[in-house]
């Protein structure tokens, strides 16, 4: 996603050091890896356990030196310190779910096909989207719904919900599906609906699985301080909530002298890229670039 943009503006150059915090399937990794060299080192991250090892073994003759972790990209101080880096020249992180995740009815992120409500990219968490489903009151569910994606509808999803789940746990995709369904009275096949109505309640479940808003402020704290002088980051997301937070963040450093803005407005994928991958349509990436202002004299505007 974004492979271009994201080689042009991240823009690494040989012998540096680059963290990869959302590697996946190593897709950007592998050729990341090759403008690294030799003498440079990736450090990738992802929270599920298949995709590290997708990436290490798509890495296993990166020129590099890579090595894959399985961890939060929330953690990231505690990750680089068991690195042993002391700082850091590029951080990316490609936000949300890879396809293979996606496309995997058993991880119940999508609304296609049947599977159990799981969501977890982090098989070892304990709370799947069942719990949260089946376990949240109606107004815990309608503010997670209407906070994470912005669904205007999600009293009525949330109301209809805890009705439905009366007559038993709602424990599959599809089931949630048609209840979200049922609740904005929209046919899941009618052309006239852009997109199918649980799209963002399926979004919203998901980032409260994954606490994925609270990971990415964490990150977002984090990087200033682990990127050297005039190191760069690079955070492509997929929806408008993460867009915006990345956005304030990028604004609010740059005020305090710790960034400079690379990406003016946000980068989007191409016409060809577009067509023929379909999830890039709402992808945006943002680069900022670090300053030599050291992070201590901003520490009193923190
Ligand atoms: C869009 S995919 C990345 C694809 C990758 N850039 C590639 O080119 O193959 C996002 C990945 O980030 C991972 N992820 C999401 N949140 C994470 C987090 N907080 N920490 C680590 N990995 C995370 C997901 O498990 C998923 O594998």
């Amino acid at each position: 996603m974004l492979v271009e943009p994201v080689l042009e503006l991240l823009d690494p150059r040989p012998g540096q050091c680059l963290v990869d915090c959302t590697i996946g399937p190593g897709g950007h990794a592998k050729i990341l890896a090759e403008r690294l060299g030799s003498e440079g080192r990736l450090i990738g991250i992802d929270l599920d356990e298949g995709n590290v090892v997708l990436a290490r073994k798509g890495l296993a003759d990166a020129p590099a030196q890579c090595q894959v972790l399985q961890g939060n990209f929330a953690e990231l101080d505690a990750i680089l310190r068991g690195c042993e880096v002391a700082r850091v020249d590029r951080i990316l992180a490609d936000l949300g779910l890879s396809s293979n995740q996606l496309d995997d009815p058993a991880r119940g992120f999508s609304f296609l096909g049947d599977g159990s409500l799981d969501m977890r990219m982090d098989r070892r968490e304990a709370l799947s989207a069942v719990e949260v489903v089946n376990r949240s009151t109606e107004r815990e569910l309608a503010d997670l719904i209407y906070q994470n994606s912005q669904e205007r509808f999600s009293r009525r999803i949330a109301k209809r919900i805890c009705q439905a789940r009366r007559a038993g746990r709602i424990r599959s995709t599809r089931r949630l599906a048609e209840v979200v369904a049922s609740a904005v009275q929209v046919d899941p096949g009618s052309r006239k609906s852009k997109i199918h109505p649980a799209t963002r309640t399926f979004l919203a479940l998901r980032i409260a699985v994954n606490g994925e808003l609270e990971n990415l402020r964490s990150l977002l704290r984090e990087a200033p301080k682990w990127l050297a002088q005039g190191g760069r980051i690079g955070v492509i997301s997929f929806h408008s909530v993460e867009d915006r937070e990345v956005k304030l963040d990028f604004k609010r450093r740059a005020q305090q002298g710790l960034y400079s803005i690379v990406t003016k407005r946000p980068v989007i994928a191409g016409p060809a890229e577009r067509a023929d991958n379909p999830r890039s349509r709402s992808a945006k990436l943002r680069v900022a670039e670090r300053t030599d202002r050291p992070l201590e004299a901003c520490l009193e505007t923190e």
